[in-house]
């Protein structure tokens, strides 16, 4: 596994590219109400990724047909926008992205609630959200990479809830996806030895009942297998010497 590590230049072009997807997160939340299609949401976030010059990275990624994952209640991720889902009041949807900027690639995920939600689907989305920050806390030079996930199961399975096993996160900057993958949970080795300069998509994927999933036939669209809903939360993060940085956060 060989996890790169980017240069000065490279990582400000890291920084621009997370920006601009911060950017495009930002003005998308704004149209999260009853009464819109997923398929728009996706026509609005393409339309503003083209217009920086940038290029949307999951279009076409081993043939996904869209430019956000927009996943909708017990959809977990990978949801594929269309014409005909509309959102209504108390759903939850996961917003993940990611695009191009000279060469470098950004993802990251929010999950938004539609109108007034549940303060039960409230606190699902408030603890995964929380625990991606509890998760880097670790991502700091010189500790193992699980311990990212060590901290987002000590910090989420005392709610009850479950942790997303079959996905994790992974490396991102040359390529959407590149070493190394980044577990949600407590693993028994302590992953590689992280370092300065190494970029990283955190996303913890978390469910109100058990974790176990399954795709839908269109095979994209993971869904939980018992129907409990779930939220995801992710950034892009940079690797320092202190504190890492949030590259996709503005
Ligand atoms: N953000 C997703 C991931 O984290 C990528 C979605 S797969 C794609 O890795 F095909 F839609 F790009
Ligand atoms: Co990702």
């Amino acid at each position: 596994m060989a996890v790169s590590i980017k240069s000065a230049k490279e990582i400000e072009l890291m920084r621009e590219s997370n920006k601009r997807l911060a950017e495009v997160h930002l003005a998308m939340e704004q149209l999260i109400k009853p009464g819109v299609t997923t398929w728009e949401l996706d026509e609005f976030a393409e339309r503003m990724i083209r217009n920086m010059g940038c290029v949307p990275n999951f279009k076409n990624y081993e043939g996904y047909p869209a430019t956000v994952c927009c996943s909708v209640n017990d959809e977990v991720v990978h949801g594929i926008p269309s014409k005909t889902r509309y959102l209504k009041e108390g759903d939850i949807i996961s917003l993940d992205m990611g695009l191009i900027y000279k060469g470098f690639h950004s993802d990251a995920a929010r999950t938004h609630g539609v109108g007034k939600v549940s303060p039960e689907v409230q606190q699902l989305m408030d603890v995964t959200k929380q625990s991606f920050f509890e998760g880097i806390k670790y991502a700091v030079a010189g500790h193992h990479l699980h311990e990212i996930g060590n901290a987002i199961d000590d910090y989420v399975t005392p709610f009850g809830y479950g942790i997303v096993y079959d996905l994790t996160g992974h490396g991102v900057g040359h390529k959407l996806h590149e070493d190394p993958a980044i577990p949600n949970y407590r693993s028994r080795s302590k992953g590689i030895r992280l370092k300065a300069g190494m970029t990283l998509a955190v996303e913890p994927m978390i469910t109100m009942g058990t974790a176990d999933v399954e795709w839908l036939d269109d095979n994209w669209t993971v869904v939980t297998a018992d129907g409990s809903w779930a939220a995801h939360y992710e950034n892009t993060i940079l690797v320092t010497d202190q504190e890492p940085e949030i590259l996709s956060m503005l």
